[in-house]
Formats: structure tokens, sequence, C-alpha cells
């Protein structure tokens, strides 16, 4: 965060842009991504696993940021996505993404989501429950098909940020429970169907986690299960999917380690587990979501109106809020802010920033030192690339802002605001 950068005039730059022009130029509230910043994190990601000398893939979980744009740069990097629904992987379709790298996750898939990806050969379906099997072994028998798959797994290890503890399965909705037997029930009808290949087994702890040993417990878990079931039934599993979840730097004071650390831990963790089992080196691939969109993203405001009550820290109120970034109403998640067109002033005040939203909840940052800001400057919320606009509403009909991807110096439009007919348009007169 300390690391922004600041041209000649005072100004924030994104991508090499400056962000107030960027503000004048496309409106605000406006969501700006420093596009060479995602590429450099799928490249970090990348990078470890060569050195670590395994074979992987970096499986971007999409629901992060999924948008036609976005998966265009995945696909430049040769990256795969992760899907949770047909909205998604239409949306990867729409974008011409290559379908074979495409993994589908989600604890209650539709009939019609998994005969989207049938259609589609997608490259695997994650499969999480016994209904779900049996839905897709009808659809895979009525169109002839077949399809990979990996079974989803409760590990028993659930993270929150800064922690991890050991969770009762019965905690999670998602994925089968390996102590009970589930999850060998699961792998005997998955090979009893000749229509699905065994590729692999996944586990996901949790997201925004800051520390190694939750994954390093669940990925000998998965190494565990793998040796026990080669021991067991011959089967030789290809892949460990460790799901993402790796923490990333929101304000002064979070502290995590880089992503890519997280997963050389991992790999690392991997690899000696599966020396001690006498097994084979399987390929690892990992689902970041947060740590390859979020760093990249800013949202940008205009400035507004001013609340002083005395005794309080006054209100700083821009004209987005709650409807383009939930995180801080839903999770009380913190954020920092700079004042894009005076980013360097000394001038500083300790403020609120407010939202525009119709709730008291609607404040972006609690507490924060800002130069003594004006009507009309531009406030760029910083961190905000994931689960912002892929969470954002239409609360109090207002319109979704624009989001704009910046790369060398360029700035080009990927999603565009969303007008006043636009939210009206699925409207249907009743009288
Ligand atoms: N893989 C699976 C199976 C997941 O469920 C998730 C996130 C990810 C990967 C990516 O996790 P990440 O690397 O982004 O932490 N809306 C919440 C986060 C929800 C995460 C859901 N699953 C937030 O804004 O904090």
């Amino acid at each position: 965060l300390g690391i922004q950068k600041i041209n000649a005039a005072g100004h924030l730059t994104i991508g090499g842009i400056d962000a107030a022009d960027l503000a004048h130029q496309f409106g605000t509230p406006l969501i700006a991504y420093d596009v060479a910043k995602i590429r450099q994190q799928i490249q970090n990601f990348n990078r470890v696993f060569e050195e670590d000398q395994v074979a992987y893939e970096v499986s971007y979980a999409s629901k992060a940021f999924a948008t036609v744009g976005m998966f265009q740069v995945v696909a430049q990097e040769e990256g795969h996505i992760d899907v949770v629904s047909g909205g998604e992987l239409y949306t990867a379709i729409k974008a011409g993404f290559p379908m074979d790298k495409i993994s589908f996750h989600g604890n209650n898939k539709s009939r019609a989501e998994l005969e989207m990806a049938v259609d589609h050969q997608i490259g695997v379906v994650i499969l999480d429950n016994f209904y779900e099997i049996q839905l897709l072994s009808e659809i895979l028998a009525e169109k002839d098909q077949t399809m990979n798959v990996m079974l989803r797994l409760t590990p028993g290890i659930s993270a929150h940020t800064h922690k991890y503890d050991q969770t009762g399965q019965e905690d999670s909705k998602f994925g089968f429970d390996i102590q009970s037997g589930q999850a060998e029930e699961a792998l005997q009808q998955v090979l009893a169907n000749h229509r699905m290949t065994m590729l692999g087994i996944h586990a996901h702890i949790g997201s925004q986690i800051f520390e190694v040993e939750g994954f390093v417990m669940a990925a000998n878990k998965l190494v565990d299960l793998a040796a026990d079931w080669q021991a067991k039934f011959g089967l030789n599993i290809q892949v460990l999917n460790v799901g993402g979840g790796f923490g990333i730097r929101y304000t002064k004071d979070d502290d995590p380690i880089a992503p890519e650390m997280f997963v050389d831990a991992i790999v690392k963790a991997v690899q000696k587990r599966v020396a001690l089992r006498q097994f084979n080196m399987p390929a690892i691939w990992i689902e970041p979501g947060r740590s390859i969109v979020g760093p990249a993203g800013y949202s940008l405001y205009t400035v507004g109106s001013r609340k002083v009550v005395p005794g309080h820290l006054p209100y700083v109120t821009v004209d987005g809020g709650m409807g383009d970034n939930i995180r801080p109403a839903l999770y009380q998640a913190d954020y920092e802010a700079v004042l894009a067109n005076r980013a360097a002033d000394e001038n500083e005040e300790t403020v609120r920033v407010a939202g525009k939203y119709c709730e008291s909840g609607d404040v972006l940052i609690q507490k924060q030192a800002l130069p003594k800001s004006q009507p009309g400057d531009t406030l760029a919320i910083l961190s905000t690339g994931a689960y912002g606009y892929s969470m954002a509403s239409n609360y109090n009909r207002n319109p979704r802002p624009a989001v704009v991807f910046v790369e060398n110096g360029q700035a080009k439009m990927v999603v565009k605001r969303e007008s006043y007919e636009d939210l009206v348009s699925l409207d249907q007169d009743y009288i």
C-alpha cells in the first residue's frame, strides 16, 4: 500500500495513468484495474511451481471478478479458471476462453448447468455431493458423453483470517466428508461409472488466510488419502487441488507473506509427504481468486457531502458505497484510501469515508487520516479488485459502475457503466 505510484502533480497513478484523469474520463464510481499486476501475480505463481519442479495449474477463481475482459487476460497468461455457475461459464464462453481449461465448482449445480458443462466439454467437473454424481451420470448417459471429475473433500480444517481451527465436518456445506467414509463412497461411485474419469481430489480451506499451517495440514491430508486410495484400490490420483485463499494486504495493519510463498510451502509439504508415503508426485493445482485480482483493483469515487458531528469523526461521503463494495458492510472488511488528486498533501484530518446508500452500515472506511478533501476530489480505495464488482448490486437502484483496464499507459473500458435504462430493462408494466 505504501508503494502506490504518485506522479509529478502529486496524483495517484494506476497503470501509468493519472487516477483523477481516469475518474474524469470515465466518470465515477469507477473500478480501475492495473492489468500488469494481474499478469504479474499469475506469473509469480507459475514461477514458484517451475522452481519447485512440479506439474501444476493455476486456476483463477473467477468468482473474485468474472468478466469477459478478465477471462481474456487469464487466457493470454495461459491460466485456467474455475467457475461456480452457468453465468460464469457463459461469460467464459463469450470470452472465447479454452473450455478444456475450466473447472466447475459448486454445491448445488443444476441439471442445466451440468448439461452446459458437458455440452461444452469443459476440463473438469469438481463433484461436491451424491446428488450431483447421480445427475451427472444421467446426463452423460443421455448424451453419450464422458467427463473428467475431481472430488471435493472436506478435510476438517477450516481456516479464518489470522487463525485456523479444526471444525467438525458437518460445519461445511461443501464437499464429501473424509472421516465418515463419504469420500470413499463417492470414489466408488465414480470408479463404477465408465463415463467419468477420476482426475484428482480437491480441498479448499477458506479465504483471506495469512498462515501457511492450515494449507500444509490440508495438503498432507490429501496426500494421505491419495496414498491410502492407491494402496486400497490401486488408484493413481494425478491431481491434488489445494484450492485458494491466500491472504492479501488491505491496510497497513496487514502483513501477509507473498501469495506465491503459500504455494511454495504447500508444494514442499506435499513433496515431503509424498516421499514419506512412497507415492508418485501428483500435479498440484491452486485456485487463487483474491490474490490475483485484489491488489490490482482501485475503486475511484468523487467526494461529495461532508457531515461533522461535534466530538465525532467527520463523514466524508463518496458517490458509491455498498452497491459497488459490500465487503465493509458484510464482513467489516478494512480498506485504505488515497485522495487521488492530492495524494501528497500533508494537511491531513482523520475521517470516516461513507457511501451514498440508504443504510447507516454503508461506511467504506471507519477511520483514516486523509488530506482534507473538498467536493469534486477523487478518492481511491485500494485493493478492491476482488469480490467488489463481482458482488455489486443495484441496491437503491444505483447503476453498477464501469470497469476499466489500464496497462502501458492505455485505459480501456471492459464493462460499461449501467444506465438508468438498463436498470428498468427487465421491469414489466403491471397496469
Ligand atoms: N476455490 C474455492 C473452492 C473457493 O470456494 C474459493 C473462494 C476460492 C477457490 C478462491 O478463494 P480466494 O483465493 O479468492 O480467497 N466473498 C468473500 C470471499 C468468498 C470466497 C469464496 N470462495 C470475500 O469477499 O471475502
